[in-house]
């Protein structure tokens, strides 16, 4: 089967590696086994650190529990408001996740309506299936969110499946719920599965930090979550669907060919993260509100960016005031300062770049981009 290279890994694995200045980055800084022992022995509900290391240095590393310990799943169901385990399998990664969906609903000549810009699995995967994919791009005059008139032009009798991403990335724009109980309106009347990606969930900058998850609310809504983003571990590679059961079955069915288990470690430090997820939560607010602060002072003072100041998750889209394509900007900053950015062009954004605002060093590097722009 045939498919598209996936523009952004691809970037990132070229040149994340080499950066002096990592703003390419949608982690806030990832936690280390130790660190995250140490913030669950400082977690208000008294965890006890030792016993738990105790525990898994004297578990077995076998496949441990197929779809994910009941633990991790009782963990996860926390995070929802109206979920059974029966309603959740554990995957590698979101990226695990979101192709074990598709692989699942999908079958050539389906129709997909896809919200752009976001992670290219989302059309690509279904367009290597022979899905028909529709584009509906986000615009910035609408704050990055979706308008359900211009929607309805788009979704029509025959889709099958619409995808979004929310919180957002790259624009980092945040669905308020009012909206997503729109969305959901308008796919039940149109009785269209929608896939949200909500892996940066739990990260608004506003208000509750976690939306709601369409999950909670829609019959055909697929919750895709992942340990990666939130809760800064990308290193475990774990992920989850939270679905109806019949889906969750038949992503089951699809997922014994791809995945097994996602390990027994990953399945243990994951639970042990969630049971303290107040306190990575309090620690990934702080850095995310520095890295705003800063962000949003560069932006005052650089007139040649624009941006939609993101509510949540970790990346902002920048439009920047220069005559000369993302691809050739990013790789000429890199080369010249160090500094990494993402290239609109590898979303479907030519004119843009995309800014990781929890990134270290994140002040140096905006200057350097400042510099570079001026010059
Ligand atoms: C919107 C979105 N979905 C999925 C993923 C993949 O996440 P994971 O590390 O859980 O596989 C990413 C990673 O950047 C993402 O931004």
């Amino acid at each position: 089967m045939k498919i598209s290279p996936f523009k952004i890994e691809e970037w990132m694995n070229r040149y994340e590696a080499g950066a002096l200045y990592d703003l390419t980055t949608t982690c806030i800084k990832p936690l280390s086994v130790y660190e995250l022992m140490d913030l669950c022995s400082h977690s208000s509900n008294s965890y006890n650190t030792e016993k738990e290391f105790e525990k898994i240095l004297k578990t077995p590393l076998g496949y441990g529990d197929i779809t994910g310990s009941e633990r991790l799943k009782d963990n996860i169901k926390s995070l929802y408001t109206n979920q059974a385990t029966a309603n959740i399998t554990i995957t590698h990664g979101a990226i695990g996740a979101n192709q074990l969906i598709f692989y699942s609903l999908l079958e050539k000549g389906d129709e997909v309506v896809c919200i752009v810009p976001t992670y290219q699995q989302h059309y690509s995967i279904p367009e290597s299936i022979g899905a028909e994919v529709k584009l509906y791009f986000l615009k910035e005059e609408n704050n990055w969110l979706p308008d359900i008139e211009e929607l309805s032009k788009i979704v029509t009798s025959k889709t099958k499946l619409l995808c979004l991403n929310n919180p957002n990335n790259p624009t980092g724009s945040v669905i308020p719920n009012w909206l997503i109980e729109e969305l959901v309106e308008f796919a039940k009347k149109n009785n269209v599965w929608v896939l949200s990606d909500e892996v940066y969930r739990g990260l608004n900058l506003i208000g509750n930090p976690y939306s709601i998850s369409i999950a909670d609310i829609y019959e055909k809504g697929i919750s895709v979550g992942s340990m990666s983003k939130t809760y800064s571990l990308p290193g475990l590679r774990l992920g989850w669907v939270c679905a109806r059961e019949d889906l969750i079955n038949e992503i089951n069915h699809q997922r014994q060919y791809n995945t097994i288990s996602v390990g027994v470690l990953d399945d243990f430090f994951a639970s042990v993260a969630l049971e303290n997820k107040n306190i990575i939560q309090e620690r990934n607010f702080n850095i995310m509100q520095l890295g705003m602060n800063t962000f949003s002072e560069w932006l005052t003072n650089e007139p040649l960016a624009e941006c939609i100041i993101p509510n949540g998750g970790t990346t902002a889209l920048v439009k920047y005031k220069k005559d000369m394509p993302s691809r050739e900007l990013c790789r000429r900053l890199q080369n010249r300062t160090g500094v990494a950015l993402l290239p609109g062009e590898t979303m479907e954004m030519e004119g843009y770049v995309r800014i990781g605002y929890c990134a270290v060093a994140l002040k140096s590097a905006l200057n350097m981009f400042s510099e570079f722009l001026h010059q």
